[in-house]
């Protein structure tokens, strides 16, 4: 079978200093560069991106913005536009993650919204979507991806997804250490690449499905060889760079 080429991006949320990401990108960048053949991005606080992409630049590791403003520009404090970090050369920007659904309000809507900013700016959005600990035990972990999916596809189309990567993140395994098992995380990607393929075939194999929740150096392989997952949106791990390092080689 003929798989996409593996996609590790790392969330570094809301971590770092100067001092710490110099050295992280730094080592990063050197491994990545001896010989992974995954693709590799980082996504690291907004403020640390302008270090981020002189480092990076000419390497073979993309960064990314961990979120972006609905809006290109204008009356709108404290938030950061797509047009932005496409300026700072970001490939990338996450949308939907999680936290941002659980604490700042941001629902399918807005989210659906913010994926057409990201791609309105030439960048790529990740999408992430999942269910909480309380959806699954209700049975509704297939209904609550759906209705996330849907609204991405009501706004902006099938087609929307060939410049577009997805991310299922289970609200129970973020940062809690409890991995969804690779059986489990693939019913959930082949859930997901069915519901686009009864739009479009080809684009739903071809889209990217990353797997996101306490993925480590010692899951990633299991994870990574399942069908449907083609890679790992990685928070914590992406903070160690051996630990990430070894992630993405265990996409090779
Ligand atoms: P985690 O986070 O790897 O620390 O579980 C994943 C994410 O939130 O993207």
């Amino acid at each position: 079978m003929s798989k996409r080429r593996t996609l590790v991006a790392g969330n570094w949320k809301m971590n770092g200093s100067r001092a710490e990401s110099a050295a992280l990108v730094g080592a990063v960048k050197r491994g990545v560069g001896a010989g992974v053949k995954a693709e590799v991005a980082i996504c690291p606080p907004f403020i640390l991106i302008p270090f981020a992409a002189e480092t990076l630049a000419g390497s073979p590791v993309a960064w990314g913005g961990q979120n972006l403003s609905i809006h290109k520009s204008g009356a709108y404090t404290g938030e950061i536009s797509g047009p932005m970090l496409r300026d700072f050369g970001c490939s990338y920007a996450i949308v939907g993650h999680s936290e941002r659904r659980a604490y700042y309000g941001e629902d399918d809507q807005v989210v659906a919204q913010k994926f057409g900013a990201a791609q309105a700016a030439g960048l790529i959005p990740i999408l992430c979507v999942g269910e909480t600990l309380a959806e699954r035990e209700a049975g509704t972990t297939e209904a609550v991806v759906a209705r996330s999916l849907d609204a991405v596809l009501a706004a902006h189309g099938i087609a929307a997804f060939k410049h577009a990567v997805i991310a299922y993140e289970p609200v129970w395994a973020i940062g809690t250490g409890k991995t969804a098992t690779p059986q489990q995380a693939q019913a959930v990607h082949a859930f997901i690449r069915g519901r686009l393929a009864a739009l479009d075939q080809a684009v739903a194999g071809g889209v990217r499905i990353l797997y996101g929740g306490s993925v480590k150096g010692a899951n990633a392989k299991e994870l990574f060889g399942q069908a449907d997952i083609d890679g790992g949106l990685i928070g914590g791990a992406s903070l160690n760079a051996e630990e990430f390092l070894s992630i993405c080689r265990a996409a090779d």
